[in-house]
């Protein structure tokens, strides 16, 4: 068995060579060229042929893995393969949507497949550990990195959390061996989704409750999906980074949650802990990391300095280590590396995979579910076909680099299929595009700021002429691919640069306009969403991006996402999310000023979590509980009749909320606790069905207890978190 032989495999291990194995460097010098010379190339390279590096992050491509792996295999003494890291956030090379985006469908099949995809494709490149998924629950627009996460809410967090951990892995832990898989990691342990002012790498101070409550549960989810890594995160919790966080990475996941995969830091959060003023030196961030549970050292160059002697003065136990080392080795078994070290490099593999027709084709159909119709008015969604004259206006139409979104480190620039491309492909229509205005002041990467051009208008006449003459008038407007995701926070959520201007100014000549948002976060449209007849949330879909937009307008596929996160009217209201806690004064009763509201702007989301519409209707009725009075222990079963009552055949995300009316410890407003996606044909009625048991009707008090309370419970089932039929039962 695996245990067996890390029981082997320990004792022959020198101290030195343990230590080795949790570190982790990034790639550092054509590892196909001559060994390099000088500076931390030529000290990573060292390390690797003593047997002091347990694995690499971003080496990638066969050749690339082949020749590091065959210098830890062949080279070292005892020859322990490394594992490849990387970020394969939404895919490797083909590129689904943003997990947000992904998100927008509640499509756990579609979902699991699309992680499915990059496992095959990145293992084909020789990667075999993804540094995701991204289970950080977020409800901070400002804050860039919610593109990357399932949005705000712990129940379809932890749904999604799941499935993309079995799309990593495969089913069981038996898949992990399968060349076509790869370790997930869910990340980041725990709370970064909050950080404060939504601004990256900031503090978190959150309540117990809603550490319990919202922030751990996806992270649980992925430990029941028998996920084989966690990372840790950049922030602090009460003052506790949480890189040094024994009661998370000690108590929790490998106590409470049983966890025996192993802990990567983030990178350079060891060290990072000497600048929040927790760690005096490197040697004490060393320890504190080690002894807190982090196993394994991303990029702080740390444990390889200073283990050694910290377990030599006795200041940090060997059994710690052994610890750390075990973990490590047994997903290394687990993924076969030792069997073969060469397993995911197969050339011939690689050629045929990365990029094949079945990929492409498997990211078209992710990226067409997670598209979410936020508006429809004049019936001017669907297009027509033929005989009619379109206007494509917008920088971001013609852009073949942004749609990949963030988090693409393995992609060529400028191989997203453009909006233009994709509605070039319906040929009955006159197409006539024109920018309006330029987006980028310079060439965005990932590691530079995004720069706005602000003031050049020259191209308003030609796009304002366009619009005059069309029958409609598509606009695609938003955010640029690399304007979200790490190091990307923002105070301002409207429309940047001169798009918000040049909508107006194409709406004045033409208001048949279909406005196209791609963004990696919720922004803030408040004019567009009083105005413009019809909006549609496109995020950023990756690679087959511009065809499901096509597909869509068009009409060949039907809308049916629902938003992950809720849309503010304003930034100023932010965090705004739908699962709030209730307060004393939630509504006017006094017709007074003295209640929970805002001066000037209604407190209500401009579009709220779970909303989206079809081109077709759904009505719900007979919403029905079996009993109104249940025991616990018991099953609540409910059941509600959705009939496709409009014009097209669509699909319906039904959803199921619930709000524990009295607690001893203040409940949500609502929480989501079901949701079913439904085919109804145009004219066809189906019932659907759910079930509530403890596992949904409790909650975590302030100690992370887990509690089921007598008490009245109110469910909600529709197709949007605002509204929906209601019904009643006690809970005794
Ligand atoms: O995986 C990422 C993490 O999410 C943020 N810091 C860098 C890591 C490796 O690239």
């Amino acid at each position: 068995t695996v245990e067996q032989r890390i029981d082997l495999l320990l004792p022959l291990m020198m101290l030195e060579e343990k230590v080795g194995q949790m570190n982790q460097y990034n790639g550092f010098w054509d590892v196909t060229g001559p060994a390099p010379k000088g500076g931390t190339a030529e000290l990573k390279y060292e390390h690797l042929r003593k047997g002091l590096v347990g694995s690499m992050l971003t080496v990638r491509g066969v050749k690339e893995v082949r020749a590091v792996q065959k210098i830890a295999v062949e080279q070292t003494r005892l020859g322990i393969p490394l594992i490849i890291g990387f970020d394969v956030i939404h895919g490797y090379k083909t590129l689904s949507p943003i997990p947000l985006a992904e998100a927008a469908s509640w499509d756990l099949e579609a979902i699991k497949k699309s992680a499915a995809i990059a496992a095959d494709e990145a293992s084909a490149s020789g990667i075999n550990w993804t540094f995701g998924p991204n289970v950080d629950v977020a409800n901070d627009a400002r804050w860039g990195r919610v593109m990357e996460g399932s949005g705000e809410d712990p129940y379809l967090g932890s749904k999604i959390g799941y499935a993309r951990v079995k799309g990593f892995q495969g089913e069981t832990i038996a898949d992990l061996a399968k060349a076509n898989t790869i370790a997930a990691c869910a990340k980041h342990f725990a709370a970064y989704g909050y950080v404060e002012a939504g601004l990256e790498y900031n503090i978190v101070d959150i309540s117990n409750s809603k550490l319990y409550n919202s922030v751990l549960p996806p992270f649980e989810a992925t430990v029941d999906a028998g996920v084989r890594t966690f990372m840790n995160s950049f922030n602090t919790l009460n003052g506790v980074p949480a890189t040094g966080n024994a009661f998370l990475q000690r108590d929790i996941l490998k106590g409470k949650w049983k966890f025996d995969g192993f802990v990567i830091s983030d990178y350079a959060s060891i060290r990072e802990m000497i600048a929040h003023g927790y760690a005096k030196d490197e040697a004490d961030a060393a320890a504190k990391a080690v002894i807190a549970g982090s196993d394994m050292d991303m990029e702080s160059y740390l444990y390889v300095a200073k283990l050694v002697d910290l377990v030599k003065s006795g200041k940090v136990k060997e059994s710690l280590i052994d610890d750390a080392v075990r973990r490590i080795l047994r997903v290394k078994f687990e993924l076969g590396l030792f069997d073969d070290p060469y397993r995911y490099c197969d050339e011939k593999r690689e050629k045929e995979v990365v990029g094949s027709r079945a990929n492409n084709e498997g990211v078209l159909d992710m990226a067409k579910k997670s598209i979410v119709l936020l508006k429809n008015e004049k019936n001017l969604l669907p297009l027509k076909k033929s005989g009619q004259k379109i206007a494509l206006i917008g920088a971001l139409a013609n852009d073949k680099n942004s749609p990949l979104g963030s988090w693409r480190i393995a992609v060529s620039d400028d191989t997203a299929v453009s909006v233009l491309e994709g509605m070039q492909q319906y040929k009955g229509n006159q197409l006539t595009f024109e920018k309006g205005a330029d987006l980028l002041k310079q060439k965005a990467t990932f590691l530079t700021e995004t720069v706005f051009n602000t003031t050049d208008r020259s191209g308003f006449e030609a796009a304002k002429n366009a619009a005059k003459n069309a029958d409609a008038v598509v606009m695609v407007l938003g955010e640029y691919g690399f304007q979200s995701g790490e190091g990307r926070s923002r105070t301002d959520l409207n429309l940047p640069g001169l798009q918000q201007e040049l909508l107006e100014e194409i709406y004045k000549v033409n208001p048949n306009v279909v406005l196209v948002l791609n963004n990696g976060r919720p922004l803030s449209i408040p004019w567009a969403a009083e105005n413009v007849p019809a909006i549609v949330e496109a995020w950023h879909l990756g690679t087959q991006a511009g065809n499901a937009v096509a597909q869509v307008l068009y009409g060949d596929y039907n809308p049916s996402g629902k938003l992950p996160m809720s849309f503010p009217r304003n930034v100023g209201q932010v965090p705004i999310y739908y699962n709030k806690y209730s307060t004393g004064r939630p509504i006017d009763s006094d017709k007074n000023v003295f209640w929970s509201h805002y001066m000037d702007v209604e407190k209500t989301p401009q579009f709220p979590f779970g909303f989206g519409l079809s081109y077709t209707t759904f009505d719900y009725k007979n919403l029905k509980l079996d009993k109104t009075s249940f025991a616990k222990g018991e099953k609540v079963h409910i059941s509600v009749e959705v009939a496709n009552s409009g014009n097209y055949d669509g699909k319906e995300v039904v959803q199921l909320y619930i709000h524990d009316e009295f607690a001893s410890i203040v409940r949500p407003i609502k929480e989501l606790k079901g949701f079913e996606l439904v085919n109804l044909k145009k004219g066809e009625t189906k019932t659907v069905s759910f079930t509530l048991t403890d596992k949904e009707l409790g909650f975590y008090d302030n100690e992370g207890n887990y509690l089921v309370e007598p008490g009245t419970f109110k469910i909600m089932v529709g197709g949007s978190s605002d509204k929906g039929l209601t019904e009643k039962f006690e809970l005794n």
